[in-house]
C-alpha cells in the first residue's frame, strides 16, 4: 500500500482563500487592517527564511506586517523596550519574536514581556496555561497546523492513540495539550485522542511508534523515524525540517515509511505552511479581541 499524500500546500491554500475573505470582512467592519509585527535578531539564515515568508503570507490576505530587524549584539534590554513599545501600539494587533535568538538573551524573559492577547505564537506562559486548561485563546502555530491537516485530509483523532515523538515547548508538549483535550475549533473529532509523548531518554522507542494509530514526528533529526519503527496502516506527520547537504529533509524516512502508511506528510509541503496560516489565523484573531478589549 502506497499512503495518501497529506499535502499541506493545498490545505494551506483552502485555508488562506477563507482566511482573505475573513481578513476583508474585518476591515470592513472595523476600518482597521490587522497588523503583525515581526522582529528578527541577527542573521540566522533560516530565521530570515521563516520571516520572510511569513510577511509573504500575510500580504496575500491582506494582512499588514512590519518587520524590526536587530543586530545580533542587541542590549537584552532594547529588545524588552521594542517590545514595550509594540505592547502599547494600537496600530499592531500581534507581536512575533522570531526564534531562536542570541545566546546573551534570555528568550524566557522576552517571550514573557510580549502582551498575551497579542502573543500570536501562544509562547506565553498565560497562554500555554490557558492551553492546558482547556481554553485557550491563540492555538500554536505548529501544532494548530497538524490538526488542521489531519482534519481536512480526513484522519480523525478522537479515541486514536497518537505518538508524538519530541517533547519541546513549540510542537510536543502543546500538540499533546491540544489532542489531550475534549474538544477543539474544529470539533471534539479533532481532539479526544489517547496521547504519548516519546523523547530522547525514552527507552524501547521503536516499541512504541509501532503502537500508533497517528505518529508525529517532531524530533530534528533527519530520517530519524525509519520503515522499522512504523505499524502499516499508520497516519504519519512529519514536523521536522531539517537543512541537510542534499536539501530540506523531515524527521522521517519518507521514501520508505511511504509504503507502509495509510497517510503521511512530505517536507517541504506538508506541516510548514499549514504553521505559517496559522499565524495568519491568530494575527486575526488578535485583531478581534483588541476591537472588543
Ligand atoms: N522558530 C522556529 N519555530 C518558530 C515559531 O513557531 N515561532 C517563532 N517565533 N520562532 C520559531
Amino acid at each position: 500500500m502506497t499512503a495518501t499524500l497529506l499535502d499541506g500546500t493545498a490545505i494551506a491554500g483552502e485555508i488562506r482563500a477563507e482566511l482573505s475573505d475573513e481578513v476583508a470582512e474585518f476591515i470592513e467592519n472595523n476600518g482597521v487592517t490587522p497588523c503583525l509585527a515581526a522582529i528578527l535578531v541577527g542573521q540566522n539564515p533560516a530565521s530570515q527564511v521563516y520571516v520572510r515568508s511569513k510577511r509573504k503570507a500575510c500580504e496575500q490576505v491582506g494582512l499588514e506586517s512590519v518587520l524590526h530587524r536587530l543586530p545580533e549584539d542587541v542590549p537584552q534590554d532594547d529588545l524588552l523596550a521594542l517590545i514595550t513599545r509594540l505592547n502599547r501600539s494600537s496600530d499592531v494587533h500581534g507581536i512575533l519574536v522570531q526564534l531562536p535568538l542570541p545566546p546573551h538573551i534570555q528568550a524566557a524573559r522576552i517571550l514573557d514581556a510580549v502582551h498575551p492577547l497579542k502573543d500570536v505564537d501562544a509562547f506565553h506562559p498565560d497562554n500555554v496555561g490557558r492551553l492546558a486548561q482547556g481554553r485557550p485563546r491563540f492555538l500554536p502555530c505548529t501544532p494548530h497546523g497538524v490538526l488542521q491537516i489531519l482534519h481536512r485530509g480526513g484522519v480523525p483523532v478522537a479515541g486514536r492513540h497518537v505518538v508524538i515523538v519530541g517533547r519541546s515547548d513549540i510542537v510536543g508538549k502543546p500538540l499533546a495539550l491540544l489532542l489531550l483535550a475534549k474538544d477543539s475549533p474544529l470539533g471534539p473529532q479533532s481532539a479526544n485522542a489517547t496521547v504519548t509523548v516519546c523523547h530522547s531518554r525514552t527507552s524501547d522507542l521503536a516499541q512504541i511508534t509501532r503502537s500508533a494509530d497517528i505518529l508525529v514526528a517532531a524530533v530534528g533529526q533527519p530520517h530519524c523515524i525509519t520503515a522499522e519503527m512504523v505499524r502499516p496502516g499508520t497516519a504519519v506527520v512529519d514536523v521536522g525540517v531539517n537543512r541537510t547537504p542534499e536539501g530540506l529533509a523531515g524527521d522521517v524516512d519518507f521514501a520508505a515509511v511511504r509504503e507502509l502508511a495509510s497517510h503521511i506528510t512530505p517536507v517541504p509541503g506538508g506541516v510548514g505552511p499549514l504553521t505559517v496560516t496559522m499565524l495568519l489565523h491568530n494575527t486575526l484573531a488578535a485583531a478581534r479581541l483588541q476591537m472588543v478589549a
